[in-house]
């Protein structure tokens, strides 16, 4: 891929992820980066493989708790007492609990909504205010914000509100130098206990599933091509639509025989 010179900063949350990680290695190829996620250490150390690969580029990161306003507001007065103006947004941080709702503890409901909603709503718009004339926004949704999910419910209705949310601020900002993507990937081969869930669909599962520099290209392809919402690879394309065709009781009870046999818990 062709480097380009920049003035303007990407902005990548979820930056230490799996998927954060491999929108990073892609992104510095285009631009300065500024990098975001919760461990100082993780960031540190892709600060340095980075400018190790490219010392042309400059790379800053702040360590931040999303879900604390608190911790997002020092980041943005971080971001402001440097004057970075921004013409990327990758919101890619997340967390995903799967397990029977009931068994939720009231702090992992609220974790979960202010990580996938709030902190990438609040990002959103500081960044709307802090943008190069140009902008691209490409946010990280889900396959399960397509079809309710019962025993990954909150994380898909997060998920669900995520792609709603963008595809409305997609028109509001229609004509004003910012384009609008979403992205729902199916399994990504990220963290050891989602690669293990992939092996454990069968071949359904690793049919769809994907590497995450699969993801960031897809998604950054699709961010230039100003598309509203990609589905990445052929067989969640097939996943997102065929299924339509059956009553919605159906396949959300067949999602539920599913899932209920996985739990995973994120803090
Ligand atoms: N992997 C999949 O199969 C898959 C499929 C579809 C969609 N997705 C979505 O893709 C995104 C990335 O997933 P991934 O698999 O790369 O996950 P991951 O490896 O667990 O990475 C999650 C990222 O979010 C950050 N994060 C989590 N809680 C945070 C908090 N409270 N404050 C700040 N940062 C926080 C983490 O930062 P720290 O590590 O520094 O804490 C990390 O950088 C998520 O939005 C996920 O929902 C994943």
């Amino acid at each position: 891929m062709e480097e380009k010179t920049s003035e303007h900063y990407i902005f990548i949350s979820g930056a230490t992820g799996g998927i954060g990680k491999a929108f990073a290695r892609a992104c510095i190829r285009e631009g300065d980066l500024f990098l975001t996620g919760r461990s100082e250490e993780k960031l540190l150390r892709l600060k340095e493989e980075l400018c190790a690969q490219f010392p042309h580029r400059k790379v800053d990161f702040f360590a931040c708790d999303l879900t604390d306003e608190r911790s997002r507001a020092d980041m943005f007065s971080y971001i402001e007492s440097r004057g970075y103006l921004f013409s990327r947004l990758c919101n890619v941080a997340g967390a995903d609990i799967q397990k029977a709702f009931y068994k939720y503890t009231q702090e992992k409901i609220v974790f979960q909504c202010r990580v996938n909603v709030e902190a990438t709503l609040s990002i959103t718009h500081f960044v709307l205010h802090h943008r190069a004339p140009q902008l691209e926004i490409v946010t990280i949704s889900s396959i399960s914000a397509v079809y309710p999910m019962p025993y990954f419910a909150e994380y898909s209705a997060t998920k669900a509100a995520l792609t709603s949310f963008f595809s409305s601020l997609r028109l509001e900002m229609k004509g004003q130098g910012v384009r609008v993507s979403v992205i729902e990937p199916g399994g990504v081969y990220t963290r050891p206990d989602v690669c293990k869930d992939i092996e454990g669909q069968g071949l359904w599962g690793k049919l769809s599933a994907k590497t995450p520099e699969y993801i960031a290209c897809k998604s950054l392809c699709a961010v230039r091509k100003n598309k509203r919402l990609v589905h990445p690879g052929f067989w969640n394309k097939v996943i997102a639509t065929v299924p339509r065709i059956l009553p919605l009781g159906v396949r959300m009870r067949f999602i539920a025989r599913r899932w209920s046999r996985q739990e995973k818990d994120a803090f």
